[in-house]
């Protein structure tokens, strides 16, 4: 089967990593369907790849923190004809205040976009990539799944769970033709650190510690077409997670406390 009639579900397109992620595989001639919250900037990207590769984009709005989305998004991609070869779960974003001072609907809502939509939309995927046999599924996870717990933060929590959950997908579908990858990058140039309110104390951080989206992009696409269920881009984010796994919990939580350039107090 070729490219041209392979279609990507890209949650999170309308920036960052996603709109790279859009941008890679349009280039590769997979068709399209873009998710987000804001339909304009999605619009704009499908309107970009459409004329510049000629693949079929289509987009819609969603907000992947309303439990019913997932559901939505498929029942859509059903009756459009589409089915859903490779699945990029990117959607995310990261709270900064202190867990006790969050109102816990902030907190579940980015549990749901972060756990619940993304491990739904891999449940709701597969059954199709099974009867195809084959299938691509990127699970956007963090070097903070790796590194010293940020004080305070429910990420680095969330994204322990997308690398273990994806390892172990992977495990169970590669019998089957499907391959899933935990993406692990590191600082990336993105609108996150804008969402997330941490913008200064970011530009403050070493250009060395920084990655473009295409870069992170390019090196996660490639490890789950190889069939790497693990891939942390860049070569100061691997020193980072080789260096700090090994060490005592303990001595990670001291330094996670230490060195979390986003904590407040
Ligand atoms: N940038 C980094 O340093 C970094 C490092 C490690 C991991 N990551 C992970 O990489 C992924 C992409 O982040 P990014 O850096 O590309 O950030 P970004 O530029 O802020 O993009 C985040 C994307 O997620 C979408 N999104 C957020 N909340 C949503 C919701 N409720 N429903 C639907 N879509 C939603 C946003 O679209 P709308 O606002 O239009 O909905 C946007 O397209 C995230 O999972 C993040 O945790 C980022």
């Amino acid at each position: 089967m070729s490219n041209t009639s392979r279609t990507a579900l890209i949650t999170g397109a309308s920036a960052g990593i996603g709109a790279a992620f859009a941008r890679h595989l349009a280039a590769e001639g997979y068709s399209l369907l873009l998710v987000a919250r804001r339909q304009d900037r999605l619009t704009e990207i499908a309107d970009e790849l459409t004329r510049k590769h000629g693949v079929r984009c289509t987009v819609l709005a969603a907000d992947l923190s309303d439990p019913s989305a997932p559901s939505q998004i498929m029942e859509y991609a059903q009756a459009h004809g589409i089915a859903i070869d490779v699945l990029i779960n990117n959607a995310g974003l990261s709270g900064k205040s202190a867990f006790a001072d969050t109102p816990w609907p902030k907190l579940a809502a980015e549990i749901q976009l972060m756990v619940t939509a993304l491990t739904e939309l891999c449940h709701r995927v597969v059954p199709g990539m099974q009867e195809r046999g084959w299938g691509r599924i990127v699970n956007l996870s963090s070097l903070a799944a790796f590194s010293p717990p940020g004080a305070s933060l429910l990420y680095t929590g969330i994204k322990s769970y997308v690398l273990g959950i994806s390892q172990s997908l992977d495990m169970e579908l590669k019998p089957q033709g499907i391959h899933v990858t935990a993406l692990c990058p590191g600082f990336t140039r993105s609108e996150f650190h804008d969402t997330m309110g941490t913008r200064d104390a970011a530009n403050k951080l070493p250009a060395l510690l920084w990655q473009e989206a295409d870069a992170v992009v390019r090196e996660g696409w490639n490890a789950v077409m190889k069939g790497k269920p693990v891939c942390v881009p860049g070569v100061v984010n691997k020193v980072v997670a080789s260096s700090v796994r090994p060490l005592p919990v303990s001595l990670q939580y001291h330094l996670g406390n230490r060195l979390n350039p986003f904590k407040e107090n």
